[in-house]
């Protein structure tokens, strides 16, 4: 964050901070920190730090213990870091939360996103040069190594832009880095490579369609120009790893590529490149966010993710806005539409993705499979990479990502763009690696998702897929009929998902009798395999219950061992082509005196007569199902997260977007 000759107070200054940092801590939040100007008449010569393990609020808390900050100085020029840390390497502690610095003296600090995977060996470099360490971290190698390109610069003016570019030159892995140093005051100096970085700018005028030109070295150290002058850029620079950080102070950003450095500096935006490739992009657009703040607030809500999940008529509206015409039964993805005969010609789909968006892919694969006649494989990113998958120049690969940042799944993608293969993806985030990346895709505007538990962008994902089916089979006679079925069930969607949200209280009443229980097994196949798979996943993360989702044909295989009286097991039998099949599996259970809870549709009377309790369900079209059947039991995981006393949003060791393999 960076206030340019706009007088504030210290207070304002670790209020914009914390607040910022407030708002990016569901992705990952062990420990945080901030790094501002010291206190003094000579502010700028002296850096202050301040880290805390836990939450941003605590934080927060010991910042406004210290009595030896001056909260109401004025200050004119400022610039001020800030960060959560979840840890990869080194145990969570104040120590290894970032900024990490280069000596006592704190002259250069740095925030880190990402993985430097040669750091052992600078490591090892600078302690050979008679650095010390303090943390565990792989990041603490780079505050150290610009301070040792600094001590040894002999008697060049070297930039700090100069310094960054010469810094990362020597760093693997990936990243997102802003600098602060006491020899550049006022200054920031960010850069990414693999991790997401973006700066939001204020503009005096609208500018959704600026271009703001990047200035390629030529080798000359410190050859930056200006490209906005004063009276075009507002002075105030806030840079970040996500919109949701800046939105309330502005809308408008730029995405920073790969190896770009950005520097702000007297109220002025550098953006330049070490070196040109051939066919480079030379120009940064300033977009405009299209997010407003109350999307992102709580609301009435006890939880983000109670609100998400109650978002969802209107989440899976606004999937389908502007895409199907419900006249002419037509739908058109218009991300997809200048490669649809490409996608066409294809030799295979393959959907790739991780946890909750790997389980829209399962959900829609048998529906993907009919619709459009061809071989569908569904894969976890990781495990799609650890066996070296074949992938081949006609093969067609989705990258399913909520975040768009997924490390795995992004892995996977230049996995395949590598071996030629169509790359589409289907997120949430506008502007994401993923989105950038891929050579076409479908965005699902569920809208901003905070919960760690992915709820309304997993129905979202489901919806875009079985849009992108139905735009496949436009042209076959024989799939008219069913094309038609599956665009009325989604027109009727939203109504439906309301009436299942109706159905809370008496979710929540099941909850009650099953909060103190230590395992719950979810049970179904075909259409609703994905459900047991994704209803599972809640309870384990959020109530850190154990839970598995079991496919219904595997009972005889292994599972019916687990089955008695003190089992507590969920089915799903909804009237499809798996009903019958189903039933007999709800047979052996009450057989084992097992008691089920099951997810049915309403008046069946036949499931109803076994069931411990039912919970009926509106019908819906049998590849739709499966979005209304998973809305219960995303409701029956927040209950008993919430009755089994857990943080709902925050679920321990996980973070919202896993950025690291
Ligand atoms: C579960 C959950 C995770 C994510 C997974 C992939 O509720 O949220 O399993 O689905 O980490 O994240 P994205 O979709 O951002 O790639």
């Amino acid at each position: 964050y960076l206030n340019y000759r706009v007088p504030r107070t210290r207070r304002d200054i670790f209020q914009t901070l914390i607040k910022g940092l407030q708002r990016l801590e569901y992705r990952g939040y062990d420990s945080a920190g901030v790094a501002v100007d010291g206190s003094g008449k000579d502010h700028a010569a002296s850096i202050s730090l301040y880290k805390k393990t836990g939450k941003v609020k605590a934080l927060d808390e010991e910042i406004y213990k210290n009595n030896a900050i001056d909260f109401e100085a004025e200050l004119d020029t400022h610039f001020g870091i800030a960060h959560t840390r979840w840890a990869t390497h080194g145990e969570p502690s104040p120590v290894n939360s970032h900024p990490h610095r280069s000596d006592k003296n704190n002259e250069f600090v740095v925030i880190h996103n990402g993985i430097i995977t040669n750091y052992k060996e600078l490591r090892k470099y600078l302690v050979s040069k008679g650095y010390e360490f303090e943390s565990e971290t792989d990041t603490e190698v780079i505050p150290k190594l610009i301070k040792y390109l600094y001590d040894n610069r002999e008697n060049e003016y070297v930039s700090f832009s100069t310094l960054v570019e010469r810094v990362i030159k020597q760093l693997e892995g990936a990243f997102a880095l802003v600098f602060k140093s006491i020899h550049f005051p006022g200054e920031a100096v960010a850069t990414r490579r693999g991790s997401p970085l973006l700066i939001g700018v204020r503009c005096q005028y609208e500018l959704s369609t600026e271009q703001i030109p990047v200035q390629y070295n030529c080798g000359k150290s410190g050859s930056l120009h200006p490209f906005f002058s004063n009276q075009f850029l507002h002075p105030a620079g806030h840079i970040t790893s996500l919109h949701i950080a800046i939105i309330e102070h502005t809308n408008k950003v730029i995405y920073l590529e790969d190896d770009d450095v950005a520097v702000v500096m007297e109220g002025k935006l550098y953006v330049h490149r070490i070196k040109r490739k051939a066919g480079e992009d030379p120009v940064r657009v300033i977009q405009t966010l299209q997010m407003e703040l109350q999307q992102i607030m709580k609301g009435n809500f006890k939880a983000f993710m109670q609100k998400e999940i109650f978002e969802q008529p209107e989440s899976v509206v606004n999937t389908m806005r502007g895409r199907i015409c419900f006249d002419s039964n037509t739908v058109i993805l218009g991300g997809l539409s200048d490669h649809l005969k490409e996608i066409k010609r294809c030799r295979r789909l393959i959907l790739i993705g991780c946890g909750t968006s790997y389980h829209a892919g399962v959900a829609t694969r048998q529906i993907l499979e009919e619709l459009t006649e061809l071989p569908v494989m569904v894969e976890l990113a990781s495990d799609f990479l650890d066996r070296i998958t074949p992938v081949f120049r006609d093969d067609v690969c989705f990258f399913i990502s909520q975040s768009g940042e997924t490390a795995d799944t992004l892995m996977a993608l230049r996995y395949c763009k590598q071996r030629g293969a169509l790359t589409v993806g289907v997120t949430n985030t506008v502007g994401s690696s993923i989105c950038r990346e891929t050579d076409c895709g479908v965005h699902i505007n569920a809208g901003p998702e905070v919960g760690v538990a992915s709820t309304k962008a997993y129905t979202s994902q489901f919806v875009s897929l079985i849009m992108f089916a139905l735009m496949m089979s436009e042209d076959r006679l024989s799939m008219q009929q069913r094309r038609l079925e599956i665009i009325n069930g989604l027109k009727k969607l939203p109504e439906l998902i309301k009436e299942v949200l109706a159905l809370d209280d008496q979710i929540k009443s099941i909850a009650d009798e099953l909060y103190h229980q230590r395992s719950l097994l979810v049970m179904g196949r075909g259409y609703n395999y994905a459900t047991c798979l994704e209803g599972a996943l809640k309870i384990k993360e959020i109530t850190y219950m154990h839970s598995e989702g079991i496919m219904a044909g595997e009972l005889k295989h292994g599972p019916l061992a687990l089955i008695d009286k003190h089992m507590p097991v969920i089915m799903i039998i909804m009237r499809d082509a798996c009903y019958k099949k189903c039933h007999n599996a709800l047979q052996q259970i009450t057989a084992r005196q097992g008691r089920p809870i099951i997810l049915c549709c309403q008046d069946d009377p036949e499931i109803s007569k076994m069931a411990y309790k039912t919970i009926e369900l509106p019908q819906t079209v049998d590849c739709l199902q499966g979005i209304l059947s998973v809305i219960p039991l995303q409701l029956i995981s927040f209950h008993l997260a919430v009755l089994r006393g857990y943080d709902v949003d925050y679920p321990r060791n996980l973070a919202k977007s896993v950025t690291v393999e």
